[in-house]
């Protein structure tokens, strides 16, 4: 039987799994998925069962988006340019990295209907999946794309991936049109941004990464100024289902099983 894997470092909350099985049950695809918590020191090891095909694909998370680059033979585009690999597959004798979360973000906002054309985008984060998230909004032709950091140092390096990007304060908030949390705050239901959100006009869109829980602080107080939000859950489920067509050929359904799957 054919394997699939996740992984990451933590890993236990992933629910990869559950999404690519349920999608390869209903597509007769003879194949397991599974996640594993890895080390840096397993990543060789792991990748070289994909050269020898004993793995048919890796999907990659934090902290290992960036570091497995070194072990694959070419990038897609996107991948080269993100500097993030979040799916490997095997294509004729080369290992190929692949970044999906960037059709993730692209499909997830289109399915929304936010046209981020000649829009101002405030980015909050710079972590693993912000550098995709930028390709994105580029791609979309967004006006303005700004990036806040509370470590500014490590929004910096992500001008050395995209030169026109703009930096600001941790704290400052800059006039926006849509507004993308990408930190971590706010996977723990109580944590709160140390933003003040409440001087900004109503009517604006406010996006977080996070989709579980499925209402951050952030997008609760969005909501309450008279703002429009949006959680995670599409972005993860499209790059999930990219992931899948690239191993598969075959475009998995996104219906409301699939939905349900991920509010348990
Ligand atoms: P990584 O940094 O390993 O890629 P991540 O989960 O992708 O991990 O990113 C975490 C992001 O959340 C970072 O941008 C982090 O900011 P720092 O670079 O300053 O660490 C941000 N973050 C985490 N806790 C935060 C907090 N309490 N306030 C503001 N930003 C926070």
């Amino acid at each position: 039987m054919k394997k699939y894997l996740v992984i990451g470092n933590p890993i236990e909350h992933s629910l990869s799994p559950k999404l690519h099985n349920f999608w390869m049950k209903k597509n007769n695809i003879n194949a397991i998925y599974e996640k594993e918590k890895i080390l840096d020191s397993d990543l060789k090891d792991l990748i070289g069962k994909v050269k020898k095909g004993e793995i048919s694909g890796i999907n990659v998370t934090v902290p290992f988006k960036k570091k497995v680059i070194d072990y694959l033979d070419q990038l897609s585009p996107g991948s080269e340019t993100t500097q993030s690999v979040n799916t490997i597959s095997l294509v004729g004798k080369n290992l190929i990295g692949y970044n999906t979360d960037i059709d993730g973000f692209e499909l997830a906002i289109k399915n929304i209907n936010f046209n981020v054309l000649n829009k101002k985008i405030l980015i909050l984060g710079a972590g693993g999946v912000v550098s995709s998230i930028i390709f994105a909004l580029k791609k979309l032709k967004a006006q303005q794309i700004i990036v806040s950091n509370r470590t500014k140092e490590k929004a910096e390096n992500l001008k050395n991936l995209f030169k026109d990007i703009e930096i600001t304060n941790w704290g400052n908030i800059p006039d926006f049109d849509l507004i993308i949390n990408a930190t971590s705050v706010g996977l723990k239901k109580d944590d709160k941004i140390s933003l003040d959100l409440s001087k900004i006009n109503k009517g604006k869109f406010f996006y977080d990464v996070i989709y579980n829980p499925k209402e951050t602080n952030f997008l609760k107080e969005a909501k309450k100024l008279g703002n429009e939000i949006e959680n995670g859950k599409k972005m993860f489920i499209y790059q999930a289902a990219a992931a899948f067509e690239l191993w598969h050929k075959i475009k998995p359904e996104i219906d409301e099983n699939v939905n349900a799957l991920l509010d348990d």
